[in-house]
């Protein structure tokens, strides 16, 4: 089918690429003309595990293709994927201005009918507010329906997750829409449920909210495993594997980031308090997740007393691995806390060194470090702040001797305790 996706970013890209490689014709619009001269010419402006090598096959087999015009977008297209960011506001709630806009910029060409698809993470009504937008802006009776269809792919294993989701959401009344998406989404072979368009929506903040609810769950037991002397592992690992709990996103550390999860919460709580419900069990969601940074905070400067002129290795910049994804990461918030003590940084990431830049610029007192083991020269501590695995396999007995201290913090219990203390490590983990 010919399909056009607005909007190039994460999911915008990766949607693409998958629809074309899957036997659909995609054409991907953007409003940011050197992003589509970047995109025409091969470049990749993000990094996703074999995002590239499938972009350039796609294009190669002349299945994907870019354009700055909606109009061109909109006209071979039978259905139209919205794909563009809903940032935060400052109270929490989203920022629609790109959705509403694009909306009016469909109805502005629209001249047949079009399925017009939602996958921008967006509040509950939204779609309605789109159909009346394009019915008020078109410019002809031509006929469409808008369905919410809210995206589940995770940066770092989006393809992956893209190719073989746990389900396809759908969200509208119209059989003609459901039909459509049903056949767009045939070569997938994956469960497709189908909803009103305000479940759809509100399906998409709930599994959010939930799982950021799963990770402060783990964040909070860590406390209580480690006044107690047990193993927050293992304690998950014993919950989880009961099946109605489940073992993933229990994984207790410096707490979530990224662009989803704590923008989706604030938007979720927001939401619930427009429609009349204080959603106080996701406030606490929220509380856990800072005091988790606190108290990991605390424990350097318990350990390492003052940090003044105290030179830290950062192992992992990113919000999580597999990304160069730097928007809201821990690791970030834990560099600016312990520069604000006077500390001195030697970091290194496999992927987010370039973005991180933007927050730490050259001449301050962060330096950028090619090697992971080479962070650890001459420091006073290392911090693993990103769960990257590679982390895992370093030579760690070769860095404690080039270290001037071997202290240890794990943020991410990436590292065995036994094992660590054994090469003569101070160690200081999450809950264990
Ligand atoms: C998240 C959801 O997992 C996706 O299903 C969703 O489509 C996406 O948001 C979105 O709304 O677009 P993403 O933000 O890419 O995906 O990353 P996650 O893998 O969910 O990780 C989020 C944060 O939670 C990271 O900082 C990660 O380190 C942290 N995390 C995750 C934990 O601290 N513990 C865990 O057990 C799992």
């Amino acid at each position: 089918m010919n399909l056009s996706i607005i909007g190039t970013g994460y999911v915008g890209l990766v949607t693409g690429a998958c629809f074309a490689d899957v036997g659909h014709t995609v054409i991907c619009v953007d409003s940011d003309r050197e992003k589509v001269r970047r995109l025409q010419g091969g470049e990749i402006p993000i990094f996703e595990p074999g995002l590239e090598a499938l972009v350039h096959r796609t294009v190669a087999a002349g299945r994907l293709s870019f354009t700055s015009s909606t109009a061109e977008g909109v006209a071979g297209s039978e259905a139209v994927f919205i794909a563009v960011p809903t940032p935060p506001q400052p109270d929490g709630s989203v920022d629609l201005s790109f959705i509403e806009g694009v909306a009016r910029e469909i109805a502005g060409c629209l001249t047949g009918y079009r399925v017009i698809v939602d996958k921008s993470t967006v509040p509950v009504k939204t779609a309605e507010k789109v159909a009346e937008t394009i019915k008020r802006y078109r410019k002809t009776d031509a006929d469409f329906d808008v369905v919410s269809n809210p995206e589940f792919l995770r940066e770092g294993f989006a393809i992956d997750d893209l190719m073989k989701p746990d389900r396809v959401v759908v969200g509208t009344s119209s059989e003609r829409a459901a039909a459509k998406m049903r056949e767009i989404y045939e070569p997938f072979h994956a469960p497709i449920i189908v909803t009103d368009a305000n479940s759809a929506e509100l399906i998409k903040h709930a599994a959010n909210s939930f799982l950021a609810l799963k990770i402060s769950y783990a964040n909070a037991l860590s406390v209580i495993c480690e006044a107690s002397g047990a193993n927050v592992q293992e304690v998950t690992r014993g919950m989880g594997l009961d099946a109605r709990i489940g073992t993933r996103f229990l994984q207790a550390g410096l707490g979530f980031g990224g662009s989803c999860f704590p923008k989706d919460l604030s938007a979720f709580i927001k939401i619930s308090e427009q429609l009349g419900y204080d959603f106080r069990l996701l406030k606490e969601v929220q509380r856990i997740n800072a005091t988790q940074m606190e108290r990991f905070h605390q424990k350097i400067t318990d350990t390492l007393w003052v940090l003044k002129e105290k030179h830290i290795g950062v192992l992992g910049l990113t919000f999580k691995q597999n990304t160069d994804d730097v928007r809201n990461s821990p690791s970030i918030d834990l560099c600016h806390r312990m520069l604000a003590d006077g500390a001195r940084l030697r970091v290194h990431d496999p992927k987010g060194m370039e973005k991180a830049r933007a927050f730490f610029p050259a001449g301050s007192a962060v330096e950028y470090v090619s090697e992971a083991e080479a962070v650890a020269t001459g420091c006073d501590a290392l911090v693993i702040a990103t769960e990257w695995s590679e982390f895992g396999r370093l030579d760690w007995a070769r860095i404690k001797s080039s270290m001037a201290t071997a202290i240890v913090f794990d943020g991410r219990n990436l590292l065995d305790p036994v094992e660590m203390k054994q090469l003569g490590f101070l160690y200081r983990s999450i809950g264990r």
